[in-house]
């Protein structure tokens, strides 16, 4: 006798053979994989199942609510102002963070977003801040209340307490080839937004090359499948299916991204930076209850810059210092006069990636400097001979392989067919 309420080779038979788990088995297996009961090897014949059974929505609701309980769930009850949160599934470029949180903050809502560090060919929001001299990602639970209060705005890293079960099971997702499944990704990010205790909820989920849902249908089903899990759970959740078949801004990298975020800041910025920043400020603002705020005031008169001032500085940033530089640049031009008719996402990403902006492993270093600037982008007019990709590191070493990568990733051709932003809203 174990004492333990059920079997791991039972379980993970009854999904096998396309079998519904019930609710005890649900709870049982996530807490038990918590305690070290249930062995790795077992937990990653289970998600291989899941991944190629699926999982039902009762099924995918109790799941989710086991990985909440497996840690604690931070009260925001106390915060004055109506808290509201934004996650992302993530790109290539995607530093709306930056802007977004200090934004809403700025127009009266609390922000409390715990963020991660960038795994792949996707940049991690905490890797970008970090570039900037003196901030620190981590945060007692009690510093990320006053704050939340005193500024309105918190980026910071998920304390170890916050769903413990999704730690370990994405870890080992990571290298057994389980990623993918929606069951799994949606359980995922939602135990943590729900956990993180925040009353409304925003998801911006992508769709294309650069992003995991690489078909519209997948990213609806994605969206729809979170929208579910956070409306059980009384998060108000909207979520917007936005395009990532071509990176977003023109920086993909680190301290570059920052750069661009402080040009939104203050006013100006590339323009699909701006659109997607405000579409998810207004959105949030009205899952805060905000609905007479005006975002797009308070990015132009000066108000989201003095939050993020604000918010940088209350975790140790120092926002006069000059941001990291590489030391290397090596330029791609324009073969011919035209237009830009297309850049990958997936390619900036992996060679903004091999620049030494992202890590193959959780523990690597990322160089705050390196990356890829576009100096065009898709349906802009270009010269022969002008800048098109200006390429970023401190190794010279690594030009080759990300050169490799952007190969057949643009074309120059007579005129581009532009994709829509935002793609479609789901309530
Ligand atoms: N991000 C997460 O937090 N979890 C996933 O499963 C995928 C992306």
């Amino acid at each position: 006798m174990t004492g333990e309420s059920f079997d791991a080779v039972d379980v993970i038979r009854t999904k096998r053979d396309g079998g519904t788990l019930t609710d005890p088995q649900i709870e049982w297996v996530v807490d038990a994989y918590t305690r070290g009961i249930v062995a790795d090897e077992q937990m990653s014949a289970l998600a291989m199942a899941i991944l190629l059974r699926g999982m039902d929505a009762n099924e995918i609701a109790t799941w989710t609510a086991a990985m909440i309980a497996s840690g604690e769930r931070l009260d925001l009850t106390a915060v004055t102002r109506p808290t509201v949160d934004k996650h992302s599934t993530g790109g290539v470029g995607d530093k709306i963070t930056l802007p977004l949180a200090p934004l809403v903050a700025a127009c009266g809502a609390a922000v409390p977003q715990l963020s991660g560090r960038g795994l792949g060919h996707t940049g991690g929001t905490l890797d970008k801040l970090e570039s900037i001299p003196g901030w620190r990602a981590q945060l007692s639970n009690e510093q990320f209340r006053t704050q939340l209060d005193d500024v309105g705005a918190v980026v910071c890293a998920a304390g170890d307490g916050l769903a413990p079960a999704d730690r370990k099971l994405y870890a080992l997702r990571d290298v057994t080839g389980t990623v993918e499944a929606i069951p799994l990704i949606a359980s995922s990010i939602m135990s943590k937004k729900i956990a993180e205790g925040s009353s409304a909820l925003v998801l911006d989920v992508k769709v294309g090359s650069g992003a995991f849902m690489k078909n519209a249908d997948e990213a609806r089903e994605l969206a729809r499948t979170m929208v579910e899990l956070g409306r059980a759970h009384g998060v108000r959740t909207v979520a917007l299916l936005t395009d990532m078949s071509t990176p977003l801004g023109r920086t993909a990298g680190n301290a570059i991204e920052v750069e661009e975020s402080l040009e939104v800041l203050a006013g100006g910025g590339p323009a699909d930076v701006v659109e997607l920043t405000l579409a998810l400020a207004r959105e949030m603002l009205d899952g805060a209850g905000l609905t007479d705020v005006d975002p797009a005031a308070a990015l132009a008169d000066g108000r989201a810059m003095d939050t993020w001032r604000a918010m940088i500085a209350a975790q140790g940033g120092d926002v006069d210092a000059s941001l990291p530089q590489a030391r290397e640049t090596h330029t791609i031009t324009a073969p011919s006069s035209g237009v830009l008719t297309r850049l990958d996402a997936l390619a900036v990403g992996v060679a903004a990636w091999r620049l030494g902006a992202g890590r193959a492993r959780k523990e690597d270093p990322v160089s705050a400097g390196a990356g890829v600037v576009m100096h065009a982008k898709p349906g802009d007019e270009v010269v022969e001979g002008q800048p098109l990709l200006e390429l970023r590191t401190d190794e010279p070493a690594r030009f080759e392989r990300a050169l490799a990568a952007l190969d057949d990733s643009w074309e120059v051709g007579a005129a581009a067919g532009l994709t829509p932003l935002v793609l479609a809203r789901l309530d």
